[in-house]
């Protein structure tokens, strides 16, 4: 596996993603055994960046890789967030990055993952409420401390990017990014690239739509948070699966599966980035790792990047007003 630098943190270069084991997606915290085997075997072939966070689950997700990495601990990069959760009396349902938070927060994830330092640790959104420079402050103390290593944003602006850096060096972005959610590349790539912070794309699989395997909505159980997302809705879902066709035509050619590709394409989008697919299976594991291995040609990068373009938000309206654009 080739390993690649986000600012001066070596990692894989594909990561993997462990939310689904727990929370949101059909099927999540129903078979410990096989995630944490999945974990396993992520490392056995060569992958040594894990995400996790505060929030997914909440908590189990981080003691579930706690529990996975106990043994190996040193030899993997070990990322969580904090910011969904509130510990300074503001309201269920607020962000909360304020100071007192985050020193609370960093505590309870040193705990459940069962380490004394964290690699990367991210705000999971941008905190409204409290200027990123008083949150950076904060994070700042806690590299001094030796309790996180490198900090990290999730779906900020370049503004915020621009300001957060200016506090303490970010190490990484990690937003949406894949064949079908292409914003970075107007303008946070640039900047990104500018001030020498990387790039770790979430949902590279477009939530598992980009591999052709879901083909109806009835395949997601109710409480399934695909279920709120615009591009898994009626007509949009149905118009969606032309782009996991048009994927899939491409994978033939390139004798890869449609997951495989929608990872090479993005590893091809440059060396400071590092996608987490996200999958609690063994074989799916070893599907997407071997990713590493594919090069696509010029004219199958030209084809991936004029697919026909997703129908409907990325999240829902309440998702985006999240996301700073
Ligand atoms: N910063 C943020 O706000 C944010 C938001 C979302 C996610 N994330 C992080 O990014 C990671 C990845 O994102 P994601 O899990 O949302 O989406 P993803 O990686 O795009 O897709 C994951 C989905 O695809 C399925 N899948 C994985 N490999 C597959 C394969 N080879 N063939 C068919 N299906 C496959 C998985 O199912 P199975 O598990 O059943 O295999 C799962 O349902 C997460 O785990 C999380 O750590 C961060």
């Amino acid at each position: 596996m080739k390993h690649i630098k986000l600012g001066t943190l070596d990692v894989s270069r594909i990561g993997l993603g462990s939310m689904g084991m727990n929370a949101f997606y059909t099927g999540h915290s129903q078979d410990e055994v096989e995630s944490i085997r999945t974990i396993h075997r992520a490392f056995d072939l060569g992958v040594t960046f894990i995400d996790t966070a505060e929030v997914y689950g909440p908590f189990t997700n981080e003691e579930l890789v706690g529990r996975a990495v106990k043994r190996r601990r040193d030899e993997v990069v070990v990322a969580t967030k904090f910011g969904f959760l509130s510990h300074s009396g503001r309201a269920a349902g607020s962000l909360d990055s304020s100071p007192a938070s985050i020193r609370t927060a960093v505590e309870g994830s040193l705990k459940r993952l069962g380490t004394d330092y964290i690699d990367l640790y991210y705000q999971h959104r941008v905190d409204p409420d409290t200027p990123i420079e008083d949150t950076f402050g904060a994070l700042a103390e806690l590299v001094a401390e030796g309790k996180i290593r490198h900090i990290g944003l999730s779906e900020a602006g370049v503004r915020t990017i621009r300001r957060a850096h200016a506090v303490h060096p970010v190490t990484a972005l990690q937003s949406e990014y894949s064949l079908w959610t292409r914003d970075p590349e107007e303008e946070v790539l640039t900047v990104l690239r500018e001030l020498g912070i990387g790039f770790v794309p979430y949902s590279p699989l477009g939530h598992g739509f980009l591999t052709g395997q879901i083909r109806s909505t009835e395949d997601l159980a109710d409480d399934d948070w695909r279920k709120t997302n615009p591009r898994f809705m009626g007509e949009n879902f149905q118009r969606n699966l032309r782009v996991a066709d048009e994927v899939k035509a491409i994978a033939d050619e390139v004798g890869a599966t449609p997951a495989q590709v929608a990872l090479a394409w993005l590893l091809a989008q440059g060396d400071d980035i590092a996608p987490i697919p996200g999958t609690k299976r063994v074989e799916r594991v070893e599907e997407n790792t071997a990713a590493d291995g594919i090069e696509l040609s010029t004219e199958q990068i030209a084809k991936l990047d004029n697919l026909t373009p997703a129908s409907g938000d990325s999240h829902n309206e309440a998702g985006m007003r999240l996301l700073e654009r």
